[in-house]
């Protein structure tokens, strides 16, 4: 039996998270899976009310007890710094030690993509975005705050384990999935000590993959080739600022963070699958949120652990609702959350 944790969050969280749930509950009965699902109600509303983001103890008793977890979103106007979101969401993935953020950059429909005459083949690749170090490490300080001599420093920290574990991944992931190409994506013109560690790692990983074909872009460079030429892309790896950035980039590429997936992975532990997108408090409890990248989501956290059939007719059903245009308003249908959704869950195949 493998455990899920269901962490809905704030905002669009509990809508979108609610349909993917109810996609995974009925591949649960098509393919017979062996599969629980249990909420935690973790949150805004939570830390308002208590002080407490996440209670003592929650990371062990994930790690312990879960194969994986899936959340919707954090973030609240009534909480500006949003710590309740840091402590959460950024907790699980420095405290679990989920490495590899994966997030599939895939158009499902040539009508989605902003760019003008682009077949869906064009838009098929999948970042390997650095999730334990880089940028996010709240290392650094302000100095004469407030003042006008202030002084902000904020560190990168890159590893030579943190950036080996990623790069390998990415090659291991080309390798098992039919990829030709990995993509390693850096500033190492500028940042020549940290990013000259990534561009020496890649080179000695690389070589370790010789049927894999390996190629580096600059960040600036990659973003354009992202918009005049996708298709050249199988897969990517960067650090993690950068792996923030060209995702949304990419999410819009597939018509937006409304179909956006994306999971954080350490293999073989439990990992935590999300969305994109973020908990949109202007849409929240309006049921019009796409839930599409929240179902793709769940389709990506049942591969994880190991249904791959039932992760593969989940993404044909949402495949054959957006080819039919049976969504809701932000990539051109009609329909609101709850019913975008029934058009998947009645596609799913028997
Ligand atoms: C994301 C988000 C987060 C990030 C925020 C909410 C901390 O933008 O998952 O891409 O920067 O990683
Ligand atoms: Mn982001």
């Amino acid at each position: 039996m493998k455990r899920v944790a269901v962490i809905p969050g704030d905002g669009i969280g509990p809508e979108v998270i609610a349909e993917a749930v109810r996609t995974i509950e009925r591949a649960r009965e098509i393919h017979g899976l062996e599969i629980s699902l249990e909420h935690f109600d973790w949150g805004a509303e939570k830390y308002l009310a208590t002080g407490v983001s996440m209670p003592e103890g929650a990371l062990e008793m994930l790690s312990a007890e879960y194969d994986a977890i899936l959340s919707g979103a954090f973030g609240d106007p009534r909480i500006p710094d949003n710590k309740h979101a840091a402590d959460i969401l950024l907790g699980m993935r420095f405290g679990l030690d989920l490495y590899i953020n994966l997030r599939p950059i895939k158009l499902i429909d040539a009508r989605l993509c902003p760019l003008k005459e682009r077949e869906p083949e064009e838009i098929d690749f999948i970042v390997f975005r650095e999730n334990t170090e880089g940028l996010y490490v709240f290392m650094g300080g302000n100095f004469k705050k407030g003042t006008t001599e202030e002084v902000a420093i904020q560190e990168e920290v890159n590893t030579r384990r943190g950036v080996e574990r990623i790069i390998t991944a990415a090659f291991d992931y080309a390798r098992h999935h039919g990829r030709r190409r990995v993509t390693m994506s850096d500033k190492s013109n500028v940042l020549t000590y940290g990013h000259g560690l990534w561009q020496r790692t890649f080179k000695s990983v690389a070589a370790t993959y010789p049927d894999i074909e390996a190629n580096h872009l600059y960040i600036d460079v990659l973003t354009m080739w992202m918009v005049l030429d996708p298709g050249r892309f199988d897969v990517i790896v960067t650090g993690n600022m950068f792996g923030d950035i060209i995702t949304d980039l990419g999410a819009g590429l597939q018509g937006g963070l409304g179909m956006a997936a994306s999971g954080n992975i350490h293999p073989g532990r439990v990992s935590l699958f999300e969305p994109v997108h973020g908990s949109a408090p202007n849409f929240a409890g309006k049921n019009v949120s796409n839930p599409i990248a929240a179902i793709l989501t769940g389709a990506m956290m049942l591969d994880y652990l190991g249904f791959k059939d039932a992760a593969t007719n989940i993404e044909q059903a949402v495949e054959g609702s957006v080819r039919a245009g049976e969504t809701t308003r932000d990539i051109g249908g009609t329909l609101s959350t709850t019913e975008a959704s029934e058009t998947i869950i009645r596609r799913l195949r028997d």
